[in-house]
């Protein structure tokens, strides 16, 4: 069965182009994004990581390791590495996974037969510290993914880890944000002293309480 959220992420070891980890060992007290791709020397793969590999800063910043992952072996991702360095004029910086058992695929359901029986689709795993799902998502390997896009997720699922918040459509950190429905307006009043603005008695938006 696939891994829903707040699911426990399974551990597992492997063999990386930073060495062999033990998953959980490697995560510490962090939280992961954990991405599979289809398959090295891929245009929009090579696009992916090298992104990822420029945005390395700013997964950090938020406690955030990243690993990739594709059922590819060791010395066809240090082949590749060059050419993501190249292409995107970075210095890969983050390790990628070789499963060529496909160990990590199975474990997190990253192959979809109906879409191809041989590759992992584009699946993205954010765990938190405390190894559980925090977020799921999967693209076909026709459309890259928007890493901004992840980190604005990972600024939501921190915040929201954190206070009796929500995050509205299209949110940016530092945007308003909206009172969770458990929170009675008289308890919203004193958890969040910078203001209400109630639109509707459902929808109470209260400034960022982080910032
Ligand atoms: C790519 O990464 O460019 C890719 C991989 C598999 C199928 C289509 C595109």
């Amino acid at each position: 069965m696939s891994l829903r959220l707040g699911d426990l992420a399974p551990n597992f070891e492997a063999d990386t182009t930073q060495g062999r980890i033990n998953f959980y060992d490697w995560l510490g007290d962090s939280w992961a994004m954990l991405f599979s791709h289809p398959a090295d020397f891929t245009p929009v793969c090579t696009t992916e990581l090298g992104k990822t590999a420029l945005l390395k800063g700013d997964f950090a910043k938020r406690n955030v390791k990243v690993i990739a992952v594709s059922v590819d072996d060791l010395e066809s991702h240090n082949r590749w590495v060059p050419d993501i360095n190249e292409v995107n004029n970075v210095e890969m910086n983050f390790p990628i996974i070789a499963d060529s058992d496909r160990n990590v695929a199975t474990l997190y359901d990253m192959i979809h037969p109906n879409a191809s029986e041989k590759t992992t689709v584009r699946s993205v795993f954010v765990i938190g510290p405390d190894k559980k799902i925090k977020l799921t998502l999967t693209y076909p390997a026709s459309t890259g993914r928007n890493f901004l896009e992840l980190l604005r997720v990972i600024d939501s699922l921190q915040l929201t880890a954190n206070y009796q918040v929500a995050t509205p459509a299209d949110w940016q950190d530092g945007d308003d944000v909206i009172v969770v429905p458990a929170v009675s307006t008289a308890d919203a009043e004193v958890k969040f002293p910078k203001g209400l603005n109630i639109v509707k008695p459902y929808l109470r938006y209260t400034p960022q309480p982080n910032k």
